[in-house]
Parts: structure tokens; C-alpha cells; sequence
């Protein structure tokens, strides 16, 4: 258990299990998948969607290291129907409105676990007609069931653990966290 002062004092006196991934360690790896992402993106229009809530933190540090000229808008994805068993049916609750025909676009989310909602947004915004699609996530658990979606730049691979902190939640608690790390 981590319970230096640091750690408790943005917990609330809850002591986390391990720091999974810390400052140093994301932001060294966020500036190389941005660098990535520049290479891999040579010309075109390219539209960085993050979704939310999730990518906040982790979007905000990537668009900055990208250099070349980008738009930056986000999406809001909320599946339906029982909440336990995963329908894989999705809605978008917020659409992006910068127009995605044409453009060269990358979806960027915090941690796929089982890649169900991702896979069907990926189906949802392919009707757009983009002149790509690629998925950006941080932090992959290699749990996804078949159909998987294809992650064309992934941050880490990631323990299977409950993980929080930067952007990641546990009922919107420890978003802030500066490092992610194992709740349990
Ligand atoms: P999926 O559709 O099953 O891949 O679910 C992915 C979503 O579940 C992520 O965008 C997160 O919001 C949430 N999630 C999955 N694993 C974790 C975790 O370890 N910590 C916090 N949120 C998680
Ligand atoms: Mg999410």
C-alpha cells in the first residue's frame, strides 16, 4: 500500500495499492506517441476526437506534442440497455461538429478493456466517410473479445487491475491524480 503524504493528501486519506505509471514514465511516453502520430500523418486534414470524459487529461498533454496542424474536438458515447452485460449498442450524446468527411481522423480514449463501445463507434463514425480511422489509446488491458477493435497507437500495456488517475475514474473520483496507479 502507498501511503506517502503525497498520495493521501489528493485521495483523501485513501491509501492506493502501487503506482502503476508515474509522471515521468506518461510523459515521456505520451511525447513519443506523439511523435508517432506527426510521422504517420504526413499531409490531410487531421481531426483529434477524444472521447469523454476518460481522455481528458491524457488528450490535453498528446495535442501538444503533435506538430502539425490538427482540430481538436471530442465525442460523448453512452451505450444503452442493461449496463452489467455490455449491449455494444452505442449513442453519441455529444457529436462532434466539425465535419469528418475527407479528414484523417483519430480517436483517442483513456484504456480499452473490452473494446465493445470503441468498436462500434469506430462503425458509427466509418459511415462519415473519413479519409481514415484510427484509434490512439493510452492504456490497453488486452481483454477486447472478437470483434477487437484495431489500436493503431497504444500508450501501455495494462495490468488487470482497476487503475485510476490521469483521467481515469472510480465514480469521477481521482481524475486528477497526476500518475495512475491501482486502486485496489
Ligand atoms: P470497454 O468498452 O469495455 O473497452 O470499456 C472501456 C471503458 O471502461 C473506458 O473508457 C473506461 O471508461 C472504463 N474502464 C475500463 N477499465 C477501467 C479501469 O481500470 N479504470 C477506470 N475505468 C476503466
Ligand atoms: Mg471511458
Amino acid at each position: 500500500m502507498l501511503s506517502t503524504p503525497d498520495v493521501l493528501r489528493r485521495t483523501g486519506g485513501r491509501p492506493v495499492r502501487s503506482i502503476v505509471f508515474d509522471q515521468s514514465t506518461i510523459a515521456e511516453r505520451v511525447q513519443a506517441l506523439a511523435s508517432d502520430i506527426t510521422a504517420a500523418y504526413p499531409d490531410g486534414d487531421l481531426l483529434v476526437l477524444g472521447l469523454l470524459k476518460g481522455s481528458f487529461i491524457f488528450l490535453s498533454d498528446l495535442v501538444r506534442a503533435i506538430e502539425r496542424p490538427i482540430q481538436v474536438d471530442f465525442l460523448v458515447a453512452s451505450s444503452y440497455g442493461n449496463k452489467k452485460v455490455s449491449s455494444g449498442t452505442v449513442r453519441l450524446v455529444y457529436d462532434p461538429e466539425t465535419r469528418l468527411e475527407g479528414k484523417h481522423i483519430l480517436l483517442v480514449e483513456d484504456i480499452i478493456d473490452t473494446g465493445k463501445t470503441l468498436q462500434r463507434l469506430m462503425l458509427l463514425l466509418g459511415a462519415r466517410r473519413p479519409r481514415s480511422l484510427a484509434i490512439c489509446a493510452l492504456l490497453d488491458k488486452e481483454l477486447a473479445t472478437e470483434p477487437r477493435p484495431e489500436l493503431r497507437f497504444v500508450g501501455f500495456k495494462a495490468p488487470p487491475a482497476f487503475l485510476v488517475g490521469y483521467g481515469l475514474d472510480h465514480a469521477e473520483n481521482f481524475r486528477h491524480l497526476p500518475f495512475i496507479a491501482d486502486l485496489e
